[in-house]
């Protein structure tokens, strides 16, 4: 716990569970005031109750009117924004050769678009933030934005090129919004212990594979992720833009 971000205001997707919910905590923890989008607007009231610190918004990334709506009500309640973290994404499993134009359209929505969406939204509200403070973004991408570990096991060529996407999405708009003073990084896990990757983990042969597979000998938690997050979102961070933080274990490495 710091007070690192004390006085300043953040944005967090899909922080109702897993690595979002995770990012949310810590960055309150750190002293922001916190917007958190969700899809599922019971999960947000489950996690966050009636903290007056937190602005609850029940928004789908993947839709621009939703998004909109509620960036107007962070806009309302916040007026500016100093952190926003592209969290919330989908994971889907299937053969190239199934592969559905429906489901590669959806992973790209939630994964690549939302991003896009919402910090496009977000915008406007960064470059009004604290000009005494660097703003940020950081995305949530994946190992497999760089690497692909799963094909084999469990295709997702879909996931592995969503979040290329989103690489290059945070690269290129590292270049645009630095004139803005608004730093662009991505945060990529490796396996990290959430519903998300509950299936996959449950299975002693998924669960031992991994382990010998990763340097420092344990599956991450959504609070190793947070932990990249906060230092990427604060001024410590103030002359990193445009780059990746992994946080895997080392699973990168070989
Ligand atoms: N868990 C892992 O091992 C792992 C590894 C690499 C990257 N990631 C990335 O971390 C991020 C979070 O994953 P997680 O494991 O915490 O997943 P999770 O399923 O536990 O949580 C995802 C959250 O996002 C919300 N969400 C989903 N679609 C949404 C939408 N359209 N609009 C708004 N909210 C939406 C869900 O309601 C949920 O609360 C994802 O981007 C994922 O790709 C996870």
């Amino acid at each position: 716990m710091s007070n690192r971000l004390e006085g300043r205001f953040a944005a967090v997707t899909g922080a109702a569970s897993g690595n979002g919910r995770a990012i949310a905590e810590k960055l309150l923890s750190d002293g922001a005031t916190l917007a958190a989008i969700d899809l599922n607007a019971d999960a947000l009231a489950g996690v966050f109750g009636d903290r007056p610190d937190v602005l609850q918004v029940q928004a789908d990334v993947a839709d621009e009117e939703s998004v909109k709506a509620g960036f107007t009500r962070i806009s309302d309640a916040f007026g500016r924004l100093d952190v926003l973290v592209n969290n919330a994404g989908i994971v889907k499993f299937g053969s190239f050769e199934n592969l559905s134009r429906a489901e590669w359209d959806q992973v790209f929505a939630v994964n690549s678009t939302g991003p896009f969406l919402v910090s496009r939204e977000a915008y406007p509200l960064l470059k009004a933030g604290d000009g005494d403070h660097t703003r940020s973004i950081v995305n949530i991408t994946s190992v497999e934005a760089h690497i692909v570990i799963s094909s084999s096991g469990h295709p997702q060529v879909h996931y592995n090129a969503s979040k290329g996407a989103l690489l290059q999405l945070t690269r290129a708009l590292a270049v645009e919004a630095a004139p803005s003073g608004i730093r662009v990084n991505a945060v990529a896990p490796g396996f990290i212990e959430t519903p998300f990757t509950a299936e996959a983990l449950a299975k002693d042969e998924v669960r031992n594979w991994l382990l010998e597979r990763t340097p420092l000998g344990r599956v991450g938690k959504p609070e190793d992720v947070a932990n990249g997050v906060a230092f990427l979102a604060s001024d410590e961070a103030s002359w990193v833009t445009g780059t990746t933080l992994f946080v895997d274990g080392g699973w990168t490495i070989y």
